[in-house]
């Protein structure tokens, strides 16, 4: 919003000094909306809804929107009738503007506003009604800054992923670990906010089969931005195909080189951090990283998960994400490829 705002002032500025005509900063104004709408495709936009809750927000986002498109068509409509019509006329009846104010002004706004207000009240009812006890369930907590996912009764862990069975109502428990986060997937569900003591609840429910983007929707320190997570929704088969894989020992190292990495790993300094299902690393300070290899990014979305940019978090991550938890390693060079292929295998 406050984009399109800086653009349209910015074009009438440019506008005036070209001596252009004065409509072009306007049309440039109504035209913005259209544009926006253009980008929609799979953007993780509230208004390009892929589940039950954000439908309802979408809808009431609507509403409010075509109404407001009324009203202001209203208003211009009268402004121009007086502009043009009642020019010079001044012979008012008496009685009549008093009437007119109190339809218009008090009488229509009540009647919109109630109206909404009604409406609002039945969709915050909706998405307060969360899943039945039986539902599938996923532990999210959150840390500066990255999200633990859990799923009760598995023992391993992921990171900044969270996987559902699509057509499902899932319950999201939602703890953090230090300071206030809010958890929000725009095209599934509206803002929940992480309250440190407090365990909230919410539920997730996706209607097709993706990946939705989620973000860390409050502020909450130098790496706010890179405090994103997929929400993966799978069908069910695939779902409790990596339930289960998330209670498997991690896969195996099956080359030399990953076996000299997963020896630096549990020797180094990493295990006293990280864990590795079925190996001695059982750190829980960061990420579990049993399945590291598979994931979408590094870093909560700070930069893509590929050899490169995981040799050079290793070496110093503080680089890559400046103020995480993760402190400088003191890796040798012969030993870098060796932990890349080893952590690029676990998948
Ligand atoms: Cu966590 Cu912003």
């Amino acid at each position: 919003m406050e984009k399109t705002a800086g653009l349209s002032m910015g074009a009438a500025r440019h506008a005036r000094r070209r001596g252009l005509p004065r409509r072009l900063p306007v049309l440039a104004t109504l035209s913005g909306p259209l544009l926006l709408a253009g980008c929609a495709g799979d953007a993780p936009s509230a208004l390009n809804p892929g589940g039950a809750g954000a439908t309802r927000v979408a809808g009431l986002w609507w509403l409010l929107f075509w109404i407001s498109v009324a009203v202001f068509a209203e208003v211009m409509a009268l402004l121009a009738w007086a502009l043009v019509f009642r020019r010079g006329n001044a012979r008012v009846r008496h009685g009549q503007p008093l009437r007119f104010v109190t339809i218009a002004g008090a009488g229509l706004p009540f009647v919109i506003l109630v109206a909404v207000y009604g409406v609002g009240l039945r969709d915050l009812a909706a998405l307060g009604d969360g899943p039945g006890p039986d539902a599938p369930t996923v532990e999210v907590t959150g840390h500066k800054w990255w999200w633990e996912v859990r799923y009760p009764g598995a023992s391993g862990a992921t990171a900044n992923e969270i996987h559902i069975p699509v057509g499902e109502r899932v319950k999201v428990r939602l703890r953090t670990d230090d300071v206030l986060h809010s958890f929000w997937v725009p095209q599934l569900m509206p803002k929940t906010d992480l309250i440190a003591g407090e365990t909230r609840e919410t539920w997730l429910r996706a209607e097709r089969p993706g990946s939705y983007r989620g973000q860390c929707a409050e502020y909450c320190g130098t790496q706010h931005a890179h405090m994103a997570f997929l929400v993966v929704a799978q069908p069910r088969a695939d779902y409790d195909t990596w339930l289960a894989h998330l209670n498997a020992p991690a896969r195996a190292p099956r080359t030399d080189a990953e076996r000299r990495g997963q020896q630096a790993f549990v020797q180094g300094t990493c295990a006293a951090c990280h864990a590795v299902r079925g190996t001695t690393a059982q750190g829980r300070v960061g990420p579990d990283l049993s399945n590291v290899g598979s994931r979408w990014s590094i870093g909560a979305g700070a930069v893509p998960n590929d050899a490169g940019h995981l040799g050079g978090w290793i070496a110093n991550p503080q680089t890559v994400k400046p103020g995480n938890a993760m402190p400088p390693q003191p890796v040798d060079a012969a030993q870098l490829p060796d932990l890349i292929a080893y952590l690029r295998s676990l998948e």
